[in-house]
């Protein structure tokens, strides 16, 4: 059977209920999650929405990286953004996960919820960033995607790997495109050590923090932090 990373996209009253009864979300057990799915991704979503909270981030644009099936794009482009850019390019299916892991819900979902401030392109996010170097959103998300361009995917590790200087240049890319808080989630057993400021520095970040931590799809505790401008 195709693995399956993110869960399914909640209807838009779930979606809408998640944000303004938390607790009685909570209380339902959302972490019983019977899709199969790799990632519960409701405990990121709310790290997430709570930073952008305490920020007074209520009304703006996102860029989700890697948005596999774009759980994280439609629930903040239902939720609280003005606008939102997803970008996925497919590469995890030399992973095993099928096409439920990808573009097509979105897309379903974009359509039937008449979506019309949600972009989705499907292309690697280092093009589409060249196509749009002055562009910047107010968020950005790069949730567990940046270590594979130092690993590639699985045993497939020719997969979307990449040089260093690419490194830095894609780096600084995403800062560019950073207006005021990118989230990172990544391996830390599968980036060199110092990686953090690295990224942090070539991004032109000020600092960073990490706001939560959650499971990941092999079972490692992954911290999420926030860098901010
Ligand atoms: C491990 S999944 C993480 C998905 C999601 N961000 C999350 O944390 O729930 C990584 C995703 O990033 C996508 N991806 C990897 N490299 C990419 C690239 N250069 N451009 C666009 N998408 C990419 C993969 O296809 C895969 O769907």
């Amino acid at each position: 059977m195709d693995r399956r990373y993110q869960p399914p996209l909640p209807d838009l009253a779930a979606a809408l209920g998640m944000v303004t009864h938390t607790a009685a979300f909570l209380g339902r057990g959302w972490q019983d999650d019977p899709s199969g799915a790799e990632r519960a991704c409701y405990d990121r979503y709310l790290c997430i929405l709570d930073s952008l909270e305490r920020r007074s981030l209520f009304d703006c644009s996102l860029l989700d990286v890697g948005c596999a099936n774009g759980f994280f794009a439609y629930l903040f482009a239902v939720t609280l953004c003005r606008q939102v850019t997803a970008v996925e390019d497919m590469r995890g299916a030399s992973a095993g996960y099928g096409e439920n892991a990808f573009l097509a819900p979105l897309l379903r979902a974009q359509r039937e919820a008449g979506l019309r401030h949600l972009k989705v392109l499907d292309a690697p996010i280092e093009e589409f960033l060249k196509s749009c170097p002055d562009r910047q959103w107010d968020v950005v998300l790069c949730l567990s995607v940046l270590h594979h361009f130092y690993t590639g995917y699985g045993d497939r590790p020719e997969v979307g790997r990449m040089g260093e200087d690419e490194r830095r240049s894609l780096f600084a890319a995403l800062g560019r495109a950073t207006g005021r808080v990118l989230y990172l989630e990544f391996d830390h057993a599968r980036v060199p050590e110092g990686f953090l400021s690295t990224f942090r520095d070539s991004g032109g970040f000020a600092g960073s923090a990490v706001i939560g931590s959650s499971a990941s799809a092999v079972g490692d505790t992954r911290d999420l932090y926030e860098l901010w401008k």
